[in-house]
């Protein structure tokens, strides 16, 4: 009976820790109670964005650079997919409203994010799919399998920023 409810608090405990985390809640209350962007005021959540979007760069970059050798290391490939497949699922708490460009922030989240959620959100778990297909694919070994697999993850990244992110120099 203790250990239940001692174990019950400690979930929700964790639960809700995990959650102020990732939702950056405490970053969209400063935001919505500053109304526009105030100088010096930066929500902590951009910072985070920025940072984890850099790591997908990264962990892709390496991908691409196994596979340009005539021996990729495939355990590599396999762990940064994982790591982007652990980032994309970071992608959706980075974006509580208030935090697009056209708030006057430093940022190319376009406000179409919050425009169609949905097809946002789709666009994060195609990326999650796609990763964790390439986890799998590079776990066989096959050089063209395992590019193949990068090139439809790749799209996945298109596909979002196409839609989503600023381009500035169009
Ligand atoms: C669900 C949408 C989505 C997916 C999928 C996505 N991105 Fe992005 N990406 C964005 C948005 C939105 C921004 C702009 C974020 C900002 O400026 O706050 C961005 C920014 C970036 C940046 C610039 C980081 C910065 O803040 O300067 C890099 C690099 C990047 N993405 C790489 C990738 C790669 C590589 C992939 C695929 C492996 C990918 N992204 C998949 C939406 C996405």
């Amino acid at each position: 009976m203790l250990r239940t409810s001692a174990s019950r608090l400690f979930v929700a405990a964790a639960l809700a820790s995990a959650l102020a985390a990732c939702s950056g809640e405490g970053a969209s209350d400063t935001a919505a109670s500053g109304d526009a962007a105030p100088a010096g005021e930066v929500p902590p959540v951009l910072k985070e964005r920025h940072d984890n979007f850099e790591g997908i760069g990264d962990a892709f970059k390496a991908v691409r650079g196994e596979l340009e050798k005539d021996a990729p290391d495939f355990a590599l490939i396999a762990a940064k997919a994982t790591d982007i497949n652990t980032r994309a699922k970071l992608i959706e708490t980075h974006f509580p409203a208030g935090t697009s460009v056209d708030d006057g922030y430093d940022t190319e989240a376009l406000p179409s994010i919050w425009q169609k959620p949905e097809e946002f959100t789709a666009a994060g778990q195609k990326l999650i799919d796609e990763s964790a297909k390439l986890m799998t694919v590079a776990g066989g070994g096959d050089k063209a399998a395992t590019g193949a697999q990068a090139l439809a993850m790749g799209g996945a990244c298109k596909g979002c920023h196409d839609q989503f992110r600023l381009d500035d120099k169009k």
